[in-house]
């Protein structure tokens, strides 16, 4: 089959908004699944919307569609990608959507292009782009991650003030820094570059400069708000995962009660004494918790015969769901997510579908 492609080019070469040496240019790529097959109509619709959307906020960029498959590229100013960025990662088209990298950019890869568009089998030059781009390291959240475990953490206070300021979207600086920034800690650990003490230090200070940046977001008014248990699993020590599951269910405008019971029984006896719609538990953000996951099981299975609501809701997160060394199916949970960012939609889909 050819190549198709289908263009929206800019009407010049040109963008006014980078024009000016000192506005920075981010690219961010992600890749998703269609939630079901996009005819070429659709794909058009999708395509006419978005660059005009794009052309109005400075972006271009590309987008291939193959197989249900999707990788987009994007490129322009921080503010407008982490806007676009919002719209998309909420959009129910697609699933399973999963950011690549993001990172600053010295220059435009797409500069002609507001959305280009191209089905079929992906050519060659895409495939080696976005292998570049998967092993292409996020250079920011590596820093943020190193200057969490200094001895003195006010350069990593900084830059996370800093990236919030350009964002202003808690949702972005979870997904695109903050957990990044956990990953890339437990490997630090992995590779023997600092001890299990100092991931934990990092996660804290992590989760401190997150909660001085959010006293400022607010909190959606939902017709239908659900009722969420979040939780670190009963015994890990790491709490970031949730206190970033928190957040997010929070600002989605949903009734958000966030406990850290140190056992299972503890945590029996929240659900039990108190319905819930859905509960989320969480493993480390850092580390893949293997030895964790026969214990997560067991304790699904607990909580959901001693909660009050006989059709309690499980979602399960944390580094081992993200890397897929684990699955919902493994714990026994409905789903499992891989980024806060995306959670309130998970948890509004599977209560959908299991109302
Ligand atoms: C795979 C996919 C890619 C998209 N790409 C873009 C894009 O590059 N720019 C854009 O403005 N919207 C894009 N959209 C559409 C947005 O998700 C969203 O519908 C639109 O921007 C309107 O935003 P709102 O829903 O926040 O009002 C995309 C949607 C999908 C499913």
């Amino acid at each position: 089959m050819a190549v198709n492609q289908m263009t929206a080019q800019n009407p010049g070469t040109t963008h006014g908004r980078d024009q000016a040496a000192d506005t920075p240019l981010m690219m961010l790529t992600y890749r998703s699944r269609a939630t079901s097959p996009l005819s070429e109509t659709q794909l058009g619709d999708l395509q006419h919307t978005a660059a005009a959307r794009n052309r109005a906020e400075g972006i271009t960029g590309m987008m291939v569609y193959n197989d249900d498959r999707i990788f987009q590229w994007l490129e322009g100013p921080p503010a407008s990608i982490a806007r676009i960025w919002s719209s998309i990662s909420r959009d129910p088209r697609h699933a399973d959507i999963e950011a690549l990298s993001m990172q600053t950019a010295p220059s435009r890869l797409f500069s002609r292009w507001s959305l280009k568009l191209t089905t079929g089998p992906a050519d060659p030059l895409i495939g080696e782009m976005t292998a570049a781009t998967m092993s292409s390291t996020n250079a920011a959240a590596e820093r943020l991650a190193a200057l969490a475990i200094a001895a003195e953490p006010t350069e990593a206070r900084l830059l996370l003030h800093a990236a919030y300021a350009e964002f202003r979207s808690i949702a972005a600086l979870t997904e695109l820094l903050i957990e990044p920034a956990a990953r890339a800690l437990g490997d630090l650990w992995a590779e023997d570059d600092c001890g299990e003490y100092e991931v934990t230090l990092g996660l804290c200070r992590l989760q401190t400069f997150l909660r001085e940046v959010a006293t400022d977001s607010m909190q959606q008014q939902i017709a239908h708000p659900l009722v969420v248990l979040v939780a670190p699993l009963p015994g890990e020590i790491h709490m970031l995962g949730a206190t970033l599951d928190a957040e997010a269910l929070w600002q989605a405008g949903h009734d958000t009660r966030v406990r850290f019971p140190s056992t299972e029984r503890a945590l029996e006896r929240i659900v039990a004494t108190k319905w819930f719609d859905a509960i989320d538990l969480s493993l480390s953000p850092a580390f893949s918790r293997e030895h964790r996951i026969e214990r997560m099981r067991h304790i699904v299975d607990s909580v959901r015969r001693a909660s009050k609501n006989p059709a309690l809701v499980v979602i399960t997160g944390g580094r081992a769901f993200y890397d897929r060394t684990a699955s919902s199916d493994d714990v026994h949970a409905h789903t499992s997510s891989t980024s806060a960012a995306h959670l309130p939609a998970t948890v509004a889909r599977v209560l959908k579908k299991h109302a």
